[in-house]
């Protein structure tokens, strides 16, 4: 049964948020499996410093994966919520196994860039709908994770 939502949103905007909300959701996921992985991982002179900061960052991500799951939600859409789903919504790249500490710290460097750009599309589509709140939510995480690039990048120099 359709969900009663009256936000002031049409349904049809609604429903292309929630739908981009729900990709970005699973970048999320996957980076923050990704992350932790690397948290577990990670071998080096700076392990206990990159152990951290991978810890920190996967932690932050969970945060967000709420915050985006339960906006979909409010959008008045089921939040998906599986590794099947996820693989088919996600874009970015699970980790193979086996990197350097150097490689890992780019690679999340460049996914944490990567989601920047997707939430910068998705908030101004939604800005442009009307759904300034998920506009604003998408500003939250493109602050988090340009700010987590930056401390990956520093650690390889
Ligand atoms: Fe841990």
């Amino acid at each position: 049964m359709a969900e009663k939502v009256d936000l002031g949103l049409g349904a049809n905007v609604r429903k292309k948020v929630a739908d981009g909300l729900a990709e970005v959701l699973a970048d999320h996921y996957l980076m923050a499996l990704k992350t932790q992985n690397f948290h577990w991982n990670v071998t080096g002179p700076n392990f206990q410093g990159l152990h951290t900061l991978f810890g920190t960052q996967y932690a932050a991500l969970h945060l967000a994966i709420d915050e985006l799951a339960e906006r979909i939600r409010t959008l008045g859409f089921p939040a998906p919520g599986g590794f099947a789903v996820y693989g088919k919504l996600a874009s970015l790249k699970e980790a193979k196994g086996g990197e350097s500490w150097q490689e890992m710290c780019a690679q999340l460097a460049s996914d944490n860039d990567a989601l920047v750009k997707a939430c910068r599309k998705l908030g101004d589509m939604a800005d442009e709908a009307g759904d300034t709140e998920t506009g604003d939510l998408m500003n939250g995480r493109k602050e988090e994770m340009a700010k987590a690039a930056w401390m990956l990048r520093s650690h390889v120099g």
